[in-house]
């Protein structure tokens, strides 16, 4: 099989010297935790990052006027993907995604408000709302789900949803029917919505034989004029290109009072962005495709691949493929090893994200990351399996 990238061929003694949190905070343990891949970077990204450096000059770049020129590409690829149209006067810089939140969290809710979001959800906005004081109000993922989420949202009167879109650690992909219907509820409630769509370039098709839809992705903000009102949308190319060092996200702010409190800070109050980052981000955006759609498809064999591998070597374990993502959530409930499965993968050799810190439903669950060759992930789960 062709693999011009590398990614299938991935040599288990580099990756484990691999610098960096997901290889060396659990040492002598396979790590299939924090969302990173295993992939290396696209060559685009190599080369272009080589060049700026072999120049010799890391100056202050010349950008002219805010956004970056990443930024401002942001708008252009919204546009041509997506058929969305951001305006870029509404675009600005940040250090990363939570960042983002964390300003429009700050910004328009007081401590004590209640904030929603669907559980199982992504910790660090859990450990976020906790810090930040506001009341947690879950809600189920699902399309299914979406009347029980009006009537929650309906009883508890949050001000803001913070919208995870692709979902994470479910892999769930909202359709269309239920952004609409989302953002029905938002006009009713009168709710900010904070879209963190940094997994919108990991959204597996639906195969071909199957009649359902072919949009991929929808930005929130995208779906009706009340939607664009009420929207933050933030996301990065650091989960698909997986350059989650480099510190480099983009926020857009639909929200017309979120955009006057930020424009009332003065200039350089969230700092400058980086100009590496910026390099890379360009060039994932630019010409990243190749690599990219690479690993879309090795991690759609990974995906498929997961079911076979937990009957074999986890039975009792249920899962299903995610939609988007490269992350499982698997339910180990029926393995008799507690609410915190985790710490049996931990002893056998495998470091995997506990389903607590989700929150929610997480009890006995555990989130695997897939972004691997598909001999790794087969190491990984025979020795999860006690192997
Ligand atoms: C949904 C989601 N948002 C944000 C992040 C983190 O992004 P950043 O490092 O830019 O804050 C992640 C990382 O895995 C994520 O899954």
């Amino acid at each position: 099989m062709s693999d011009p990238f590398g990614l299938r061929s991935l040599d288990p003694a580099i990756l484990a010297s691999t610098p960096g949190m997901k290889w060396q905070a659990h040492p002598g343990r396979l790590a299939a935790w924090v969302a990173d891949m295993d992939f290396p970077i696209a060559p685009a990204i190599s080369e272009r990052l080589a060049a700026v450096v072999a120049h010799g000059s890391l100056g202050y770049p010349h950008w002219g006027p805010a956004p970056s020129p990443a930024g401002r590409l942001f708008a252009e690829r919204m546009s041509s993907r997506w058929g969305w149209s951001p305006d870029v006067e509404r675009i600005h810089d940040l250090a990363d995604v939570l960042q983002g939140v964390r300003i429009a969290v700050e910004l328009l809710t007081e401590p004590g408000d209640p904030i929603a979001l669907h559980t199982p959800a992504y910790h660090p906005f859990l450990n976020s709302l906790r810090e930040m004081d506001r009341r947690i109000v879950e809600l189920p993922v699902g399309a299914d789900r979406i009347d029980e989420v009006a009537s929650i949202i309906a009883a508890e009167r949050p001000s803001l949803l913070i919208l995870c879109h692709p979902h994470n650690p479910t892999g769930h992909r909202f359709r269309r029917p239920e952004l609409e219907r989302l953002a029905e509820i938002a006009e009713a409630a009168d709710l900010v919505v904070v879209s963190d769509e940094i997994h919108s370039d990991l959204v597996h098709e639906d195969p071909p034989d199957i009649e359902t839809d072919t949009e991929t992705h929808i930005p929130f903000a995208s779906v009706s004029e009340s939607a664009a009102r009420r929207a933050v949308t933030v996301t990065s190319a650091s989960k698909a290109f997986n350059l989650a060092g480099l510190r480099w996200a983009v926020m857009h702010v639909g929200h017309a009072e979120l955009e006057r409190r930020l424009r009332s800070f003065p200039d350089h109050f969230f700092g400058a962005p980086n100009l590496i980052a910026v390099e890379a981000a360009v060039a994932a955006w630019t010409d990243g495709a190749d690599w990219l759609s690479a690993v879309m498809e090795v991690l759609d064999e990974n995906r498929h691949r997961l079911v076979d591998l937990l009957e074999h070597h986890l039975p009792g374990a249920r899962y299903t493929p995610p939609e988007a993502t490269y992350l499982a959530w698997i339910d180990c409930s029926h393995l008799g090893e507690g609410e915190v499965p985790r710490d049996i993968f931990r002893e056998r050799g495998v470091e995997v994200s506990p389903g607590p810190q989700f929150g929610g439903e997480g009890s006995g669950h555990v989130r695997l990351n897939m972004a691997t060759s598909p001999a790794m992930l087969e190491r990984i789960v025979a020795t999860m399996g006690g192997a």
